[in-house]
């Protein structure tokens, strides 16, 4: 026995096991792949049909009931399910397990006309109205009361099922900028709450001196206006917490139902990544997240003439690093097979695309991929929306035949694959956090000083090079731990505090590589600047002094030099005034501040700490900066061109190819390539088994 802990203890560390496996999903199904049908939209006597094809092309699940309040009450108070039992027995009969949806997306008519309050304001005055989707406001008492109804009775029918392995709830819930009344009256609680009922806290915090704009009561208080170029930001900044909290807390008193009567089936959500909207992960009883993912929709962010065939290389990545961290796993409940109705201009993928996408997906160490959608619509707004199968319902499209590929592919890999986190020490050893708190964003765009900053845009500087260095990426929030990882970045941490500046301080004393960059640590949580040197809140911690920054014309840009090699930049520069210990790293020329630097490092305790004050025009110098100090810490790291990427799961090794031209990759010794070959063609994946 003795011996058996030792050799499970001696397999963990080798392997670097940092999450405990999943409870959800089995390990050796690698994952599983699913596929949306709405049986409310088709003939009953095609759904048997299309379950046996479903299951012959080889899903394992599908996706039901997301849209159909309507049908499953139809009128208040009754419930009709036998439908949807129905649709359940014949799914399973087909081996296909079901994930059910709350349907709150879609209010049935009777709600919106007997309840008109239950819909969305706009900030215009424009109130939504029944025949489209989510135009039900998540502030409304009303609307919450009759979505909780609904939900507990489906969760009391189908919460004990073996059949359902899930729950999803609403449909790409975002954050509402809802001028309902009922948000306003929110609103008010939400500030009463955290400011103790105390105005004087929220004229402090909100700095209403300025300008007369000082509240006497909470009464006073209304949503701010967009249309207002000049509203307080800092009262926008508690308008969008708040507004992210109303969807968290819609979403998680949701899964708190479905938790009364659900047995052994996991709750979640398909987010889309809109990264700044800041309520990601906020529902904390939520089991994972989950996101939605198009990738071809007529802008080209892909690399060459057609590159928008293929889409932008790092989509699907960010996405899988910004999700996985919330929960250590997730899923992804809606990948394109095909042409989209909603882009500028939906055009057919590249051969292969969707295949890539899929093997991105599960690069990033994903449970599930689901499609949507199983058939094209033959009515309804998404008419010209690809499925697996064409209008006829039988013929299988080119996604989907791309999707039984991949289905097919993953069987093959189930019978050999090792655990998830069997993953080669030098990957291990480059693992990379980003800190990213979507308040940053939100301040700074409220007062960006120059046109052409875009913090998401700075952000991805530092991911694109992390990626060509094939490192395993986790984006966290504060709440998780550090010291996990060997280097932290902290890209814009435009607000922060005394607490997390020791957090960060104690990160690097104890042996942490923090980098931390320009406009970080410039504003408290209520976005104020303290009364203190500008920026100074990290002296003690960088060992530098700010003299000022500079912003400079795009047309213009200005010159950084370090290592005999120029850079261009322009959007933010910092001009520092470095401590005895720290070690600069360039300099600016051409400037009255010729010969001062932006950048500089030091050792602090068993760690080091290294801040990059200047954001350049094309990413050349952070990608320089982070070459040069992961060779200081002897972090060995990969060179890939943008358009490649490379990432390890359950002794797997997974190389995309993005890029418009074909790429050789090098096995590592002694792997072995199970899918694809060595020469990657466009839109190509290679898997290697690692050596035994
Ligand atoms: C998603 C949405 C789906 C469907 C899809 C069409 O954004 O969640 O319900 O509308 O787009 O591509």
């Amino acid at each position: 026995m003795k011996k058996l802990i030792f050799t499970l203890l001696c397999a963990c560390l080798t392997t670097g096991m940092l999450f405990a496996q999943p409870a959800w999903f089995n390990d050796k199904d690698l994952t599983l792949t699913g596929a949306y049908y709405y049986p409310e939209h088709w003939d009953e006597s095609q759904w048997e049909r299309d379950f046996k094809q479903m299951h012959e092309l080889g899903f394992e699940f599908t996706h039901f009931a997301e849209f159909a309040w309507a049908q499953l009450e139809p009128e208040e108070g009754k419930y009709d399910f036998t439908w949807l039992d129905k649709a359940v027995a014949l799914a399973d009969k087909y081996q296909l397990k079901v994930i059910m949806c709350t349907s709150t997306a879609t209010p049935p008519v009777w709600l919106s006309r007997k309840y008109p309050e239950i819909l969305i304001k706009q900030e215009d005055g424009t109130i939504l109205d029944h025949g489209a989707r989510q135009h039900a406001s998540f502030a409304s008492p009303v609307y919450r009361e009759l979505s909780y109804k609904m939900i507990e009775k489906l969760a009391q029918h189908y919460g004990n099922d073996p059949r359902i392995i899930g729950w999803q709830l609403d449909n790409e819930p975002a954050v509402q900028f809802d001028y309902n009344p009922a948000a306003e009256v929110a609103f008010r609680q939400f500030l009463r709450n955290k400011y103790h009922n105390n105005i004087k806290e929220v004229n402090d915090a909100w700095g209403t001196a300025f300008w007369s704009e000082v509240y006497s009561s909470f009464d006073e208080i209304t949503l701010p206006k967009t249309a207002q170029m000049f509203m307080n930001h800092h009262q926008i900044l508690d308008y969008r917490r708040f507004a992210a909290g109303q969807t968290n807390d819609f979403l998680n008193e949701q899964c708190l139902l479905i938790k009364k009567h659900a047995r052994n089936q996991w709750v979640t959500t398909n987010y889309i990544p809109n990264y700044d909207e800041g309520h990601i992960g906020g529902s904390p009883d939520l089991d994972f997240v989950s996101y939605t993912r198009y990738m071809v929709y007529g802008d080209n962010e892909g690399i060459g003439r057609r590159g928008y065939r293929v889409g932008n290389p790092l989509r699907i990545a960010f996405a899988n690093d910004f999700f996985r961290p919330v929960q250590g796993t997730y899923g992804v409940m809606e990948l394109q097979p095909g042409q989209v109705n909603w882009g500028s201009i939906n055009p057919q993928p590249l051969p292969g695309a969707v295949r890539l996408w899929l093997w991105s997906v599960f690069a990033g160490g994903s449970d599930f991929t689901c499609t949507y959608r199983y058939r094209q619509p033959l009515y309804g707004t998404e008419q010209y929306h690809y499925g697996i199968v064409n209008t006829d319902g039988t013929t299988i499209t080119p996604g989907g035949r791309e999707f039984e590929q991949f289905m097919k592919e993953i069987k093959q890999l189930r019978t050999q694959a090792k655990a998830r986190e069997v993953k080669p020490a030098d990957y291990r050893a480059r693992r990379t956090a980003i800190l990213f708190n979507h308040e940053n964003a939100w301040s700074i765009e409220r007062q960006k000083q120059n046109r052409t900053w875009n913090t998401m845009a700075h952000v991805e500087k530092y991911y694109r090079t992390l990626k060509s260095f094939g490192a395993p990426v986790d984006i966290i929030n504060e709440s998780k731990d550090l010291s996990q990882y060997p280097v932290v970045i902290a890209p814009a941490y435009q607000m922060a505090d005394k607490a997390l500046v020791d957090r960060w301080t104690e990160y690097v004393k104890q042996g942490g590589n923090l980098v931390l960059t320009c406009r970080t640590a410039q504003k408290d949580r209520y976005g104020r600047l303290p009364e203190a040197p500008f920026g100074s809140m990290i002296d003690e911690l960088t060992g530098n002094e700010m003299e000022f920054y500079d912003l400079l014309l795009p047309e213009e840009p200005g010159k950084y030099v370090m290592d005999g090699k120029e850079y261009t930049w322009n959007t933010w520069g910092e001009i520092l005034k470095p401590g005895k210990d720290c070690h600069t790293w360039g300099k600016y020329i051409e400037e009255f501040y010729e010969g001062k630097p932006a950048i500089s490092t030091r050792k602090l305790g068993k760690g080091s700490i290294t801040y990059v004050g200047i954001d350049s025009t094309d990413g050349a110098l952070e990608k320089d900066v982070l070459k040069k100090l992961y060779a200081e810490l002897n972090i060995p790291v990969m060179d890939l061109p943008y358009g490649v990427t490379m990432e390890y799961r359950n002794g797997l090794g997974i190389v995309l190819n993005y890029s418009d031209k074909p790429y050789s990759f090098t096995l590592p010794a002694g792997a072995k390539a199970l899918i694809g070959t060595t020469d990657i063609p466009t839109a190509g994946v290679l898997v290697f088994a690692l050596k035994q």
